[in-house]
């Protein structure tokens, strides 16, 4: 069975003392949470102080980006191979912010992701179409495209690491929510597009997260169906309080499962 997992994208959001004020909350919990995995991903420049301080717990990092390049004369980027030096375990690929702003394509997405594996590092690739995609009714070939390219040149144990994120971008910090049966819908045809390339262990074991404003108040209706692995949150994920109810949900659906 797979473990839920809840992962925390703080973005470039909290100023440092806010940060540490949140590990310094979460370190003294989520050891209840054995159930569930629990992730948090600062920005790079808080990695190695929340490092520091998370460092005898079993709350997971994530760093929110990297190129693809092991090192060189690449100004302001960060190595996958800086990130397995400080002990970073996962890495965020692909998020629609890196996307839009920053004009990553599904080729970057796919480099990187090879090259996050090559240093050991889980890469949690996100997915997700536009509202104009959406309501043309073409949601699923969009996200289906993505994670194609995602997974090109990946072979069956590649695969099985990554970790998936189901992130419709209208949903995305707007207040409106993907339904739990529309997310479903969508994450069924990632596992039966990962069973079309590689095989149906693959399909069955990559854990595979719906994101997109989720709060503790909507977040049952996505982690109800098996198929949802856990959340990728953003702005919940700073509130101590509401990122705790989040992880209590999943800890508690799992319980059910
Ligand atoms: P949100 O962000 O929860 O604030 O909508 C999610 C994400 O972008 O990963």
């Amino acid at each position: 069975m797979r473990k839920k997992i809840i992962i925390g994208n703080w973005k470039m959001n909290p100023g440092l003392t806010d940060a540490q004020d949140l590990v310094f909350k979460l370190k003294n919990y989520a050891f209840k949470n054995k159930q569930v995995d629990v992730c948090v991903c600062p920005p790079s420049a808080y990695l190695v102080t929340i490092m520091n301080i998370l460092k005898d717990t079993s709350i997971l990092i994530g760093a929110q980006n990297m190129f693809y390049k092991e090192e060189g004369a690449f100004t302001g980027e960060t190595s996958p191979k800086m990130l397995r030096d400080l002990n970073v375990g996962m890495v965020i690929i692909g998020h629609s912010e890196r996307r839009q702003f920053f004009h990553e394509t599904d080729q970057d997405i796919n480099l990187k992701i090879k090259s996050a594996l090559k240093f050991g590092l889980v890469p949690i690739v996100c997915v997700g179409e536009d509202l104009q995609t959406r309501e043309k009714g073409n949601a699923e070939s969009w996200v289906k495209g993505q994670v194609e390219a995602a997974l090109k040149d990946l072979n069956q144990n590649d695969i099985e690491k990554l970790i998936l994120a189901y992130e419709p971008i209208w949903a995305i910090g707007t207040g409106k929510v993907c339904s739990g049966e529309d997310a479903n819908k969508i994450i069924e045809m990632i596992r039966a597009t990962i069973k079309a390339h590689s095989s149906e262990s693959s399909s069955n074991n990559v854990r595979i997260l719906y994101g997109g404003s989720v709060k503790s108040d909507n977040f049952n209706d996505h982690i109800k169906f098996e198929n949802i692995d856990g959340g990728l949150v953003g702005g919940a994920s700073l509130n101590f309080e509401e990122f705790i109810k989040i992880i209590n949900l999943a800890n508690n659906v799992h319980a059910l499962h």
